[in-house]
């Protein structure tokens, strides 16, 4: 390897992760013949194939994906070198590769502005996927952080609470249950009901509820995503449960119901994986959540209280 250059690693990378020379070149601003010729010389370094084309895919051989995760670790060690560089110049740069779950949206991507203003030298990466999509992220080691609602069970990882996440039975405002009191939750099968798709949060969280109280609901509707079931609840398609914060500022024509065992406790979670380098940017991320979430806190409770009045 001692011919390999950092370029070639470069290149391999982008084309290794996109799974396309194609698409390595445009990402990198660079011609395909450039790109073929770099992997070419890489090849030759490293001695055995990095990639086999088969029909019109391209895939890594062995040798190709043991180089594919040292080029994520030998990439992951220049940055932190560059962060801490920029630490001891005393700026705060870099990048901040954030994977939040759905509810999480409604709250992340609003503190994100104040971040940004405080820190430009900060370049922020934000994706928003469902609880089993956070962990798939999770376990390729895509993100700095994660937020989640639900600690994954079979990882390895740091985690802290900053936020509670109560999950509400939402309902059209002219509902027939809307003005009543202490629903049962036996009441719930009576009612058409909206759920997220396998693999939410959400769904996981309502069917142990439901699992616990033998509660069987009418499943009229499947939707992958908190505003397309807000839009199908106000247009009477049927109820269903959302976190409170999906309803974020006001209720407009929702309502929700007070079914007992209701609220659903849970929080949000920042979670990244044991072992992992936290890099300063991630850090100071960290530490601006947990402020701007205690201020939040006490700012919505005041919120909820009127909109559900
Ligand atoms: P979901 O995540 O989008 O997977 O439902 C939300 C949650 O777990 O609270």
């Amino acid at each position: 390897m001692n011919q390999a250059t950092l370029h070639q690693l470069k290149v391999f990378e982008a084309a290794a992760r996109h799974g396309s020379f194609t698409r390595a070149a445009e990402e990198l601003f660079l011609t395909q013949p450039t790109v073929s010729m770099q992997i070419k010389q890489l090849t030759k370094s490293v001695g055995l194939p990095l990639f086999e084309q088969v029909g019109k895919r391209l895939y890594l051989t062995e040798a190709g994906r043991e180089l594919f995760a040292t080029c994520r670790q030998i990439f992951d060690t220049i940055a932190q070198f560059e962060m801490k560089v920029a630490d001891l110049k005393g700026l705060k740069q870099g990048q901040l590769r954030l994977a939040v779950i759905t509810t999480a949206k409604y709250f992340i991507p609003r503190l994100l502005g104040p971040f940004c203003q405080l820190y430009p030298g900060i370049d922020i990466a934000l994706q928003v996927t469902n609880h089993e999509g956070i962990l798939e992220r999770m376990s390729a080691n895509l993100d700095d952080l994660y937020i989640l609602s639900q600690v994954p069970e079979h990882m390895d990882v740091n985690y802290q609470p900053f936020l509670e996440n109560p999950m509400v039975v939402v309902a059209p405002i002219n509902h027939r249950l809307a003005k009543e009191k202490k629903i049962s939750i036996q009441q719930l099968e009576d009612e058409p009901f909206i759920m997220r798709e396998p693999g939410s949060g959400t769904r996981r969280s309502i069917q142990k509820l439901f699992d616990e109280h033998n509660i069987t609901v009418k499943v009229k509707l499947e939707l992958g995503s908190n505003e397309a079931i807000k839009q199908a609840i106000a247009g009477g398609l049927g109820i269903s449960v959302l976190s409170r914060h999906t309803l974020l500022p006001e209720l407009a024509d929702l309502t929700i119901l007070d079914v007992e065992h209701f609220p659903i406790k849970r929080d949000w979670y920042m979670v990244y994986p044991n072992g992992k380098q936290l890099s300063i940017v991630a850090r100071t991320y960290c530490e601006y959540l947990l402020d701007a979430a205690k201020q939040f806190n006490q700012k919505t409770i005041g919120v909820y209280a009127e909109a559900e009045r």
